[in-house]
């Protein structure tokens, strides 16, 4: 296919301003897509960072997920895409109602214990149950309650869909970014519009 089938694309932005000269440029820069590729590729896409947690057998079980998407409004439903290597998700699977929890711009010490072992996740975390099983994190942005929807079988990860029992936001709380497989704080919106830069990593 000739160069010109693709419009150039303008960037207005960044430190790449400039144009892309086209299709043919743009394939020839494809990598196959290795689990390794993957990883890097994807890291490249901000989220938000969620504990998904319940008490079982009476104490608390969680994990760290940043594949968690809303897919609807109505009926409420969230999804999360979770590893076939999880030693967590079988145990946690058991519970039937779980709290999610978005991590909290000033969460970088939780996001740091949560990421550990499991024995050790919850060691030093302020955690509090949320009344049907599930366990919620003090100082997140947002929280949920969550019953099982559906689970759709895709490669190595399993895609839960989860359906919104109960829902709470604290207004003016703002949510830790993960991207670049870092966690990050938003600076703070300057004057005159949104400030897209990142504030330091490794938070504490
Ligand atoms: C920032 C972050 C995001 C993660 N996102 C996911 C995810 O979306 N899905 C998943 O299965 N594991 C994810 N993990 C890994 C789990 O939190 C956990 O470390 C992993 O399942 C291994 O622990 P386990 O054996 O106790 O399950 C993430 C970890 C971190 C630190």
């Amino acid at each position: 296919m000739a160069d010109t089938a693709m419009p150039p694309v303008a960037f207005t932005k960044g430190p790449s301003e400039g144009t892309l000269p086209g299709s043919a440029a743009t394939i020839a820069a494809m990598s196959a897509p290795s689990p390794q590729a993957m990883r890097f590729a994807t890291a490249a896409f901000a989220t938000g960072v969620v504990l998904i947690a319940a008490e079982v057998d009476g104490v608390p079980v969680g994990m760290l997920v940043n594949s968690f998407t809303s897919v609807s409004l109505d009926p409420p439903l969230v999804s999360v895409n979770i590893a076939r290597t999880s030693g967590t998700w079988p145990l946690l699977r058991r519970a039937g109602r779980w709290g999610i929890s978005i991590l909290g711009a000033q969460q970088g010490t939780d996001f740091r214990r949560l990421s550990r072992k499991a024995t050790e996740r919850f060691q030093g975390v302020d955690w509090f149950a949320s009344g049907d099983g599930g366990v919620l994190l003090a100082g997140a942005s947002a929280t949920f309650t969550v019953g099982m929807e559906a689970e759709v079988d895709a490669g190595d990860h399993v895609v839960v869909i989860l359906r919104v029992l109960g829902l709470h936001r604290t207004p003016d709380r703002a949510s830790l970014v993960f991207y670049d497989s870092q966690p990050h704080r938003l600076a703070a919106a300057g004057k005159g519009g949104p400030d897209t830069g990142f504030t330091s990593k490794g938070l504490s």
